[in-house]
């Protein structure tokens, strides 16, 4: 039995603000064993120290080991629905020597140097959406711009034919609004399987310049990835990258939004187009209010001590990213946002072996976004009293449901 102590995790005021719970923990109960929403008891890591030593050790497994037959199965652990679609073989799931070979393989697919070339495409599709409302002086970001923004970005990038990006859009849509409702995520998750394994099959025949064509070309001593693995890798591509971004731009979004004075900041640096000083923005936005507030599933692989409390062999540890990176330990007053921090180590990627595939092509995306946003909306501000605002609050993953706001229209 848990003995539950301290504030209340995962209810609704939890979801719209969890800081003040996070900084009692770290302060109080650095290491804290909880009983999640599904009922799973899990280790919560808080402390940015641990946090990091705990990513990037190697008794914590990411094979869900004695956690999947059962929980696994009904996607109490894990993605919901991954077992009966059957993408367990990806990168989020596995140790190495597994994961050290799938990781170089779509690493040589998946290069900076794509995702640099793919910068004015990303450009035109912020451009194209933002078109569709800036016209009428209101416009709900997350639906309109955050939600199809790094669909038709990652559906371009892997090779997905433009008449097929809108069965991606209203799949993804299930996966966001059933996010809870473990059938909906589960039949959304299998039908986009189902159809990147043709998708597959289809190009093998006709290679292009595409991702998913780097990754059947990709080799590794002769190694190829088999059919079944570059469609768990195309697939954990999309899902990894989809709510994540949504999430980030909305966060950021709605941070700036409530910040004037960075806000101010962000729009003279669009101006000027000072690069550099927006790529050091978007990772502040990143460390204040990150999309990904828990890393994925660990499980200890051995009996271990972490941060003073014995963890058993077997049991789920979270490290809980949006804590650490809050932590005043590692950084000067914590809950500031200040677009200009120079040092900032955060956590909101992950670090380690596992440390995020997808960073560059968010932080682009992010870039581009505010970009236009800002560029496009110059008076922009939220269009609701900021109670009504409505989060989702699935464990993994922290973001609004939707974010309304208002602005003078372009004539
Ligand atoms: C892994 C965050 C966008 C693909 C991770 C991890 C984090 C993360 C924290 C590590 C999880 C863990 O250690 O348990 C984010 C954030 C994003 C983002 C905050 C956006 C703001 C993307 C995008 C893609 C992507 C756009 C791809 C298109 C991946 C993949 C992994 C990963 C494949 C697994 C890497 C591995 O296990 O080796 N991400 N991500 N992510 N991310 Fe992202």
């Amino acid at each position: 039995m848990v003995e539950e102590v301290g504030p209340a995790l995962f209810d609704r005021a939890f979801a719209a603000d969890p800081y003040p719970a996070y900084a009692w923990l770290r302060e109080h109960a650095p290491v804290h064993r909880a009983v999640l929403p599904s009922g799973v008891e899990a280790w919560l890591v808080t402390r940015y120290a641990d946090a990091r030593r705990a990513l990037a050790d190697p008794r914590l497994s990411k094979n869900p080991g004695r956690h999947s037959a059962a929980e696994h199965a009904t996607g109490r652990v894990g993605i919901p629905g991954e077992r009966s679609a059957n993408v367990m073989t990806h990168l989020l799931n596995i140790d190495p020597p597994d994961h050290t070979r799938l990781r170089r393989l779509v690493s040589a697919a998946f290069t900076p140097r794509r995702v640099a070339e793919f910068e004015p495409r990303v450009r035109e599709l912020t451009g194209r959406l933002v078109d569709g409302f800036a016209g009428r002086g209101s416009a709900d970001l997350i639906g309109e711009f955050a939600f199809p923004l790094p669909i038709y970005a990652i559906c371009d990038l892997l090779g997905v034919p433009a008449a097929d990006q809108e069965d991606f859009r209203r799949w993804a849509g299930m996966m966001l609004h059933t996010s809870g409702k473990r059938g909906g995520v589960g039949r959304a998750v299998k039908r986009m399987r189902g159809y990147l394994g043709e998708l597959i099959h289809r190009k093998r025949g006709d290679l292009g310049d595409d991702l998913i064509s780097g990754l059947i070309r990709a080799s590794d001593h002769g190694e190829q990835l088999s059919e079944e693995e570059a469609a768990a890798m195309a697939f954990i591509l999309l899902f990894a990258g989809f709510e994540t971004t949504v999430n980030l731009i909305g966060n950021g979004m709605l941070a700036l939004l409530r910040h004037p004075e960075q806000l101010a900041r962000a729009r003279a640096w669009v101006a000027a187009g000072d690069e550099a000083a927006l790529t050091r923005a978007v990772e502040e936005l990143l460390r204040y209010d990150g999309p990904v507030e828990l890393a994925t599933w660990r499980f200890a692989n051995e009996p271990l001590t972490l941060g003073g409390q014995r963890v058993a062999r077997g049991e789920p540890v979270l490290v809980v990213l949006a804590a650490a990176d809050r932590d005043p330990a590692r950084f000067a007053d914590p809950d500031r946002l200040d677009l200009g921090r120079r040092r900032n180590p955060h956590l909101g990627y992950g670090h380690g072996i596992h440390y995020c595939l997808g960073a560059p092509l968010a932080r682009l995306e992010a870039r581009a976004a505010l970009g236009e946003l800002l560029r496009r909306l110059p008076d922009v501000r939220i269009a609701v009293d900021e109670a009504e605002l409505r989060w989702r609050g699935g464990l993994i993953m922290r973001g609004l449901r939707a974010l309304p706001v208002e602005f003078s229209p372009e004539p």
